[in-house]
C-alpha cells in the first residue's frame, strides 16, 4: 500500500474499549471459557479476546464467570472487572480434561446461580507449517484443546444451561481458508463449525442458540507475538490496514450473546475487515 493513500480511521470508543456500558446484558449470567490471556509483556500487552469479552459483558450488566487454565490470568481479568464495579469470579480449568470441564460448569452454576450464556474462546496453534513436519502429538493436542474441549463444554452445559440461552464459538478465518499455515489449527477451527451446528440443532427445541465468530488478524498479545516476523500476518494486507482490537471481537460476541440476536442461530460471522469477503 506504500503508493496509495489509505483512510486511517481514529479508533472509536468501542474499538478502544472505552465506551460506557449500555445495559445490553442486564441480569444475564455468562461463562467465558478462556477469559484470561497469554502474557508476553504485562506492561505493553494489548487486551486479548477473552478478557475483552469478559470485561465488556460485565460492563453491560452481566455477572461473569471467567474460566481459564491460567488462574492468575483469569484472576487478573476478574480484578479489572471489579475495578470497574462489575461482578465476576474466576474458575481454573483445562478444557482438554473432562473432569475439569464438569467441575468448571458446576462451579459456574453455583457462583452465577445458573447460566444463560457461554463463550468458548480457547484456542491454541501448535506445530509445523507443512504437513511433512506435522508432529502427531502436537496435532492431537491441538484438536484436544480446540475441538474436543468445546465439545465437552457443550455436552455438560446443555444439561444445565437455561432455555433461550446463547452459546458462542470463537473460531478463526483460518477455518474458512488456509490462513495460519498451521494445518492442525486450521482444521480444528474448521471442525468447530460442525460442532456448532450440532449444538444449534440440539438446542433449538429449547430456544438455545449456537453461533460462531471467525476473527481475522487481531492485535491480542498472542496475535502480536504470532505476527512478529511473519509477512502473512502483516496488517498491510488487511483491508482496513490494521489488525482488529480484542474489543472489536468482543462487541461482535456481545451481539451474539445478547437478546439482540435472538433469531440468529447456527450462523458464522467473520470479523475481519473484509479479508474473506473481498
Ligand atoms: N489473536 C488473533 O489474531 C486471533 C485470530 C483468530 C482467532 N483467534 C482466536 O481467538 C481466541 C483467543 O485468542 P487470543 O489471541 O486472545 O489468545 P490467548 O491465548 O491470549 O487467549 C486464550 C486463553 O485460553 C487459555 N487456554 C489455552 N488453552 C487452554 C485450555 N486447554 N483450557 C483452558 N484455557 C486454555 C489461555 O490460557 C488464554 O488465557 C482463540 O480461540 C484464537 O484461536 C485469535
Amino acid at each position: 500500500m506504500s503508493d496509495k493513500i489509505r483512510y486511517v480511521r481514529q479508533l472509536s470508543p468501542e474499538s478502544a474499549g472505552e465506551a460506557p456500558g449500555r445495559g445490553r446484558l442486564q441480569g444475564r449470567q455468562i461463562l467465558v471459557v478462556g477469559g484470561g490471556q497469554r502474557t508476553f509483556d504485562a506492561a505493553t500487552d494489548p487486551v486479548g479476546n477473552g478478557r475483552a469479552m469478559s470485561l465488556l459483558f460485565a460492563r453491560e450488566g452481566a455477572h461473569v464467570a471467567v474460566a481459564d487454565m491460567n488462574r492468575a490470568s483469569a484472576d487478573d481479568t476478574v480484578s479489572r472487572i471489579a475495578a470497574e464495579g462489575g461482578r465476576a469470579f474466576s474458575i481454573e480449568a483445562n478444557i482438554a480434561h473432562e473432569a475439569d470441564v464438569i467441575r468448571m460448569i458446576d462451579e459456574a452454576i453455583e457462583g452465577l446461580g445458573g447460566f444463560d450464556g457461554m463463550v468458548l474462546n480457547v484456542g491454541i496453534g501448535l506445530g509445523s507449517l507443512d504437513l511433512d513436519g506435522v508432529d502427531l502429538r502436537e496435532w492431537n493436542e491441538t484438536f484436544a484443546v480446540n475441538l474436543t474441549g468445546p465439545m465437552l463444554c457443550c455436552r455438560k452445559a446443555l444439561k444445565h444451561i437455561a432455555d433461550g440461552s446463547s452459546i458462542l464459538f470463537i473460531s478463526s478465518i483460518a477455518a474458512l481458508r488456509s490462513g495460519s499455515g498451521l494445518a492442525a489449527y486450521d482444521a480444528s477451527k474448521a471442525a468447530l463449525g460442525g460442532l456448532m451446528r450440532n449444538v444449534a440443532r440440539e438446542g433449538a427445541r429449547r430456544g438455545i442458540r449456537a453461533n460462531t465468530i471467525c476473527p481475522g488478524l487481531v492485535d491480542t498479545p498472542l496475535g502480536r507475538h504470532a505476527s512478529a516476523g511473519r509477512p502473512s500476518r502483516s496488517a498491510e494486507g488487511v483491508p482496513f490496514g490494521r489488525m482488529a482490537t480484542g474489543w472489536e471481537v468482543a462487541y461482535a460476541a456481545l451481539f451474539f450473546i445478547s437478546e439482540e440476536s435472538v433469531y440468529i442461530n447456527a450462523q458464522t460471522l467473520a470479523v475481519d475487515s473484509g479479508i474473506t469477503g473481498l
